[in-house]
């Protein structure tokens, strides 16, 4: 299991630029490409509750915006104790561009659970699915 260490700071770093003025809980994500770049998201809501973005979503939004598709490894800083965990929605997302990976959660007490994409999602629907790829 790597450390990740990096990521899981840049994870927490960037909960700083959260936008979360109606729930208050701010999300940091680190995504690492394969091709080792980093891209950063956090949450993004809106007066329209149910259009908020997840950080983990705006990572992913933001490396395939740099032309990254392949990933190794999110870590994903929350508040929750123990680390909370991504939601569903993110998880399909994540599984678009990547059959595994590596999911490292922690918080601002420096908590950590190191999991796998594939324990998380299952059976995960995929392109193959509908015949693409
Ligand atoms: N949130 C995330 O950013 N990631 C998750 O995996 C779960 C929830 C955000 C969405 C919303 O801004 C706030 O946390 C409360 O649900």
């Amino acid at each position: 299991m790597k450390p990740y260490s990096d990521l899981i700071e840049q994870a927490l770093a960037v909960r700083a630029f959260a936008y979360a003025p109606y729930s208050s809980y701010v999300v940091g994500a680190a995504l690492r490409a394969s091709d080792g770049r980093t891209f950063t998201g956090a949450n993004v809501e809106n007066a329209v509750y149910g259009l908020a973005l997840c950080a983990e979503r705006a990572a992913v939004l933001a490396a395939v915006n740099a032309g990254a598709r392949a990933f190794e490894a999110i870590a994903i800083a929350t508040a929750s104790s123990p680390p909370a965990a991504p939601c569903g929605a993110c998880r399909q997302v994540l599984a678009e561009f990547a059959e595994d990976m590596a999911i490292v959660l922690t918080n601002e007490q420096g908590e950590r659970r190191d999991l796998r994409l594939s324990e998380l999602l299952p059976s995960a629907f995929r392109a193959k699915d509908i015949g693409k790829k």
